[in-house]
């Protein structure tokens, strides 16, 4: 049976929804995204991927189709429609369609919203079981606007190829010599006990889940500093961490096919993702 997904205010089976070739989406990736995380069907930060949703809607000109109250309740609504325990939900607003293709967009198009849901199979696992993995660094060829959630995935998609050729799971980017994220994920580093992450600029997405191991890091006295890390600290660094919302805190133990400090799952991970797990059902039980 086909799943349930939202488009335009309708709930259908994903083989009856449709969307217009002349979507601006389609034509131009000219749209904005969020993923959200659902454990045993409760959302897991809802509330600050609504928020981010917000500002990039904002960034782009795209009026936001909905409230608060209202993105919240879809959401919750497609969830309790399909049967996955634990799922994956994207949503995606696109600037809508026009009757031409045109560049130059014209003003009031409706937006079209898009939400589906996939099982996922990672949450499973308690976070601290997941399995390591590994990375290697690349060049970053994507915009200069990687703080807004675009749909435009071209830059990253090329790249996740690379990665996938070169067999490893992760890359890590990196720009004008200092390191920005993975194609897909935040990321932290450890020196000498303290967690290190890059500054939040327009190159960076404001991570969901790195704000979460932020507020893990500082309930639990563990220190935590925004600050450059260059491809050098990177590669001497004693722990790697990606993070994202589909996949939670991974430790990266290979870089460039070199050992990442001892070449195993380092004590620190291992801490903050005991936090995490004990958290994050603390979390979402609470509506945040
Ligand atoms: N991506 N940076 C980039 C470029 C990302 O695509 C993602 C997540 C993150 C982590 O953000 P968050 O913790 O809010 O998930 C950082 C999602 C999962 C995706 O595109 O599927």
């Amino acid at each position: 049976m086909a799943r349930t997904v939202y488009l335009n205010g309708e709930w259908l089976p994903a083989d009856q929804a449709k969307v217009s070739v002349f979507d601006r989406g389609f034509l131009f990736g000219d749209g904005v995204y969020e993923v959200v995380v659902a454990y045993e069907r409760h959302p897991f930060r809802l509330e600050q991927h609504i928020a981010r949703l917000a500002k990039s809607l904002v960034e782009v000109g795209i009026e936001n189709p909905m409230g608060v109250h209202e993105w919240r309740f879809v959401i919750e609504r497609l969830i309790s429609m399909n049967a996955d325990h634990h799922s994956s939900i994207y949503i995606q607003v696109s600037r809508g369609s026009s009757e031409t293709r045109t560049h130059n967009y014209p003003v009031g198009l409706e937006p079209t919203v898009f939400i589906c849901s996939q099982k996922i199979a990672l949450s499973t696992k308690a976070t601290v079981d997941l399995p390591p993995c590994s990375a290697i660094t690349l060049q970053d060829i994507r915009w200069d606007r990687g703080d807004i959630k675009s749909i435009s995935l071209l830059g990253s998609i090329l790249l996740k190829k690379q990665v996938f050729e070169a067999g490893s799971d992760e890359g890590i980017l990196v720009r004008n010599g200092l390191v920005a994220e993975g194609t897909a994920s935040n990321i932290f580093i450890v020196v000498d006990g303290v967690v290190k992450t890059p500054k939040l600029n327009d190159w960076i997405l404001t991570g969901v889940t790195r704000e979460y191991v932020f507020e893990l890091c500082r309930r639990y006295d563990i220190q935590i500093i925004e600050a450059d890390i260059s491809l050098n600290e990177l590669s001497e660094s004693d722990e790697i961490w990606l993070t994202s919302t589909t996949s939670e805190i991974r430790p990266v133990i290979s870089l460039n096919g070199m050992s990442v400090g001892e070449g195993c799952v380092g004590s620190l991970w291992k801490k903050v993702a005991v936090y995490y797990e004990r958290h994050k059902s603390e979390l979402f039980t609470c509506g945040s």
